[in-house]
């Protein structure tokens, strides 16, 4: 790795990150710690989801994942990277309760427990494909997670109308999902993953089938929501341009079986814009990260 990267692993940071452990850490050469955002910061220095030794082993015998250590602390933007078949939605599957892992456990520290003592997980799903209901307005979608926790409808109302202006769909309240482009559409399951405000958003690949300006565009509009909604981000991509410009940390994964290789801090500043895409240090990163991967790819 080249002196003077600004990209860096390892120790705590205080970024949000702070809980992680050294051991589930691969140590580069170069660690430049970077001061931590006010707004970004863990409040109680607990991670919001603990991952600890978590494998699964699917019944025809395929280990999709095996012997996972992560933490994800409050307000991180982190990326799951890494080639088909390597275990991300797995993975994602599991920190939101869909699926059991084989061994291991996922905690959510800082939660309480529900009646039948399982955690409370708190979180939004975004899946690859909107899986938006095409008989429901743009509202009605949004909504649905409102109306299921029983909250009364002129309340449900506002409150995906208020989600729906701020994924940038104001106007749209009447739309059906057959009347909205591939990009409008994700915006409104990005609306459905928010509106109950959840402390993660979990999401699988979702901007994959878009085109580029279109994923650009949703990039940019995503870091903005997460910078003022204060959310903490589980994004999973293939993509090495994507996942540099969007997080704060990437968890390189490789297959057979599904693993984590490397877990590396991008100390690049937010906001981040055209400017930063463009730009020498923009390359640089996703040069090393590329670099990164190819390595996982081949061990
Ligand atoms: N329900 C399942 N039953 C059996 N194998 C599965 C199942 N789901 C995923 N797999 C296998 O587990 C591995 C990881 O899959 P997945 O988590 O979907 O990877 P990714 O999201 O990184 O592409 C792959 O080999 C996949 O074929
Ligand atoms: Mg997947």
């Amino acid at each position: 790795m080249d002196p003077g990267t600004p990209l860096r692993s390892g120790q705590d940071d205080g970024e949000g990150g702070a809980t992680r452990t050294e051991t589930d850490h691969q140590a580069l050469d170069t660690a430049s710690l970077s001061t931590p955002t006010k707004e970004h910061v863990a409040a109680s220095g607990r991670p919001l989801v603990s991952i600890r030794g978590v494998s699964k082993q699917f019944a025809n015998g395929t280990l999709a994942v095996r012997d996972v250590n992560l933490d994800l602390g409050a307000g991180e933007f982190v990326s799951l990277l890494g080639p088909s078949g390597c275990g991300k939605s797995t993975l994602l599957r599991m920190i939101a309760g869909l699926g059991a892992p084989s061994s291991g456990a996922i905690d959510w520290p800082t939660t309480g427990q529900d009646a039948g003592g399982a955690p409370e997980r708190d979180l939004g799903f975004v899946f690859q494909d909107p899986t938006l209901m095409p008989w429901a307005t743009a509202l009605a979608n949004v909504m649905m997670p409102l109306t299921l926790k029983g909250i009364r409808k002129s309340e449900a109302d506002a409150r995906a109308a208020q989600m729906l202006a701020l994924v940038g769909l104001k106007g749209f309240e009447g739309a059906y999902p057959r009347e909205l482009s591939g990009g409008m559409k994700m915006r409104v399951s990005i609306a459905r993953g928010l509106v109950l405000k959840p402390k993660i958003l979990l999401m699988d690949e979702p901007f994959a089938a878009l085109d580029e300006i279109t994923r650009h565009r949703l990039n940019d509009d995503l870091l903005e929501l997460w910078w003022k909604e204060k959310f903490t981000a589980v994004f999973v991509t293939h993509s090495v341009f994507e996942s540099v410009y969007l997080s704060k940390r990437i968890v390189v994964m490789a297959a057979r079986p599904g693993r984590v290789m490397a877990d590396l801090d991008v100390d690049a500043p937010y906001p981040r814009d055209e400017l930063f895409r463009t730009s020498p240090e923009y390359a640089n990163l996703c040069r090393v990260v590329s670099g990164k991967l190819k390595e996982a790819i081949g061990s």
